[in-house]
């Protein structure tokens, strides 16, 4: 993108420092960030990571400087664990255990900056995720201001700003007596139910406390806040952040719309080929992400059921999607029920890795089936393209609950995974009038997102300000 040319040397005004959190929902939104202000504001990024975690050294830009954090640490440490994915558990072990290699990869870096940038100010700040709270610690050490990125929703930081005082009413964790209490509507964060806010099923009740507790200090102790939203989109409770945690916000997404990523995988792009060949939104996208993973049977529902459909899909089959798969599985399709390559041919396509922004914005794609992870949720709102959701543990239920209940471009896929459903709910989003009103809906949200990183934008006037933050720093 033409926002992703290096400063010149006698242009560079600064380094910015950035610890992402080692997961590619994650990792993207950060190198995006990096990628708007190096182009920006001629400053020059650092970024650390943890040492398993290292970019592709083939698609990272030449002039950052990337910086392993942590090479004795056995990656299996500090990955996610269960059958949800421990993701809490991964955090709070890799805040623990990574805290004091980065206080040394730290101290280096700020002398190194004074040496090589020394005409342009040093480094700056650090950015850290949101969960890396024990990396802001380091840096708050060492005297470096900080800024915190947060990668999901801002409704999402809403709930968890709100975690406690329903911990406190003895309502989380849900009492176990009482399921029906899980449907429960919370007055003070419409459209959010108890159950939207169990966002691990796999974590203990101390474990997803602490998590969050480090989570809101954190952003109340930083410089200020960037999210990747927009104005537009989550006006409410962007507003509702800013006074809650008293410190600057930025909502200067859509992230991916102004600057490139890096992709930690292989991308098959053979599907735009085949998309080219398909009708206009025709096509149904299907992916969980990066870490949601299914079991064998419902793999195999999945399958039938889109099969059934008779609609179009082009579906994303992670070598680790399926549970009780080998990791080192070289053909996702063979994972794939007998007799489902035949029965599909022509009209189905599966692809271990999908260039998703692209399939996305493609004329051929009519819907998403999805996660409801943050990025893919803003992804396809930013293509105008109405979803079918089904979340699973983190931030993913809330996502689903404002895709559903306040944008209205899509629909929850609730309960079991069984071939009769999944054949209903995409063809009520492909073939219905009900998805198609989702669509429009999309589509008026795409405008506005399209709007917001234009030069009168909202996201563009939060760039600004914040680059305004940093260069003060
Ligand atoms: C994780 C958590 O599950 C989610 O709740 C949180 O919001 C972010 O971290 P993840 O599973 O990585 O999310 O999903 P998501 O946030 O949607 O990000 C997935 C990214 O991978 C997207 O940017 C998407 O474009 C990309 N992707 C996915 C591809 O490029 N190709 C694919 O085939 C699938």
């Amino acid at each position: 993108a033409a926002d992703d040319v290096p400063p010149s040397p006698e242009a560079i005004r600064g380094r910015v420092l950035m610890f992402p959190l080692p997961f590619q929902g994650h990792l993207s939104p950060m190198l995006q960030l990096a990628g708007a202000l190096r182009a920006r504001a001629g400053l020059v990024v650092t970024v650390f990571h943890a040492a398993f975690d290292a970019p592709d050294p083939a698609s990272r830009p030449p002039e950052y400087r990337f910086v392993a954090v942590g090479e004795g640490v056995p990656s299996a440490d500090l990955l996610p664990s269960g059958s949800d994915g421990d993701f809490v558990g991964a955090v709070l072990r890799i805040n623990d255990r990574l805290r004091e290699p980065f206080r040394d990869r730290l101290r280096q870096a700020l002398a190194e900056s004074e040496e090589d940038d020394g005409g342009g100010g040093g480094a700056r700040c650090l950015v850290v995720d949101s969960n890396l709270r024990g990396m802001q610690l380091v840096a708050e050490e060492l005297g470096l201001p900080t800024l915190v990125l947060r990668t999901g929703a801002a409704a999402c930081l809403v709930a968890y700003l709100a975690f406690p005082a329903l911990c406190d009413k003895g309502l989380l964790p849900p009492p176990s007596h009482d399921k029906s209490l899980l449907d429960m509507p919370l007055d003070e964060l419409p459209p959010l139910r108890l159950r939207d806010m169990v966002f691990s099923t796999t974590t203990s009740h101390a474990n997803m406390t602490r998590c969050l507790d480090d989570l809101v200090a954190g952003t109340r102790s930083s410089s200020g806040v960037v999210f990747n939203t927009f104005k537009e989109l989550e006006g409410p409770d962007l507003r509702k952040i800013a006074g809650a945690i008293g410190v600057p916000v930025y909502p200067i997404g859509p992230l991916h719309k102004i600057s490139t990523e890096t992709s930690l995988l292989a991308q098959d792009r053979t599907c735009l080929e085949w998309l080219d060949r398909q009708e206009a939104a025709s096509v149904l996208y299907v992916s969980f992400g990066t870490l949601v993973s299914i079991d064998e049977a419902e793999l195999v529902e999945t399958a039938w059921g889109l099969a059934g459909s008779q609609v179009p899909f082009l579906w994303v089959v992670r070598h680790d999607l399926v549970r009780s798969s080998s990791s080192s599985s070289p053909r996702h399709a063979s994972l794939l029920p007998a007799g489902f390559a035949e029965a599909t041919q022509g009209r189905g396509m599966v692809v271990p890795w999908a260039p998703q922004h692209e399939v996305l914005g493609h004329r051929a794609v009519g819907g998403f089936w999805t996660h409801s992870g943050w990025n893919s949720t803003l992804e396809s709102v930013c293509e105008g393209v109405p979803m079918i959701c089904r979340p699973r543990f983190a931030d993913q239920m809330v996502n689903m609950r404002y895709v559903q209940e306040v944008w209205r471009v899509g629909f929850e896929l609730e309960g079991g995974l069984e071939r009769g459903k999944i054949e209903m709910a995409v063809r009520k989003l492909l073939c219905g009038e009900e998805g198609r009103e989702m669509r429009q809906r999309a589509k008026d949200l795409r405008d506005k997102a399209d709007k917001c990183i234009k030069d009168e934008g909202s996201s563009n006037s939060a760039i600004e300000m914040l680059l305004k933050r940093i260069l003060s720093f």
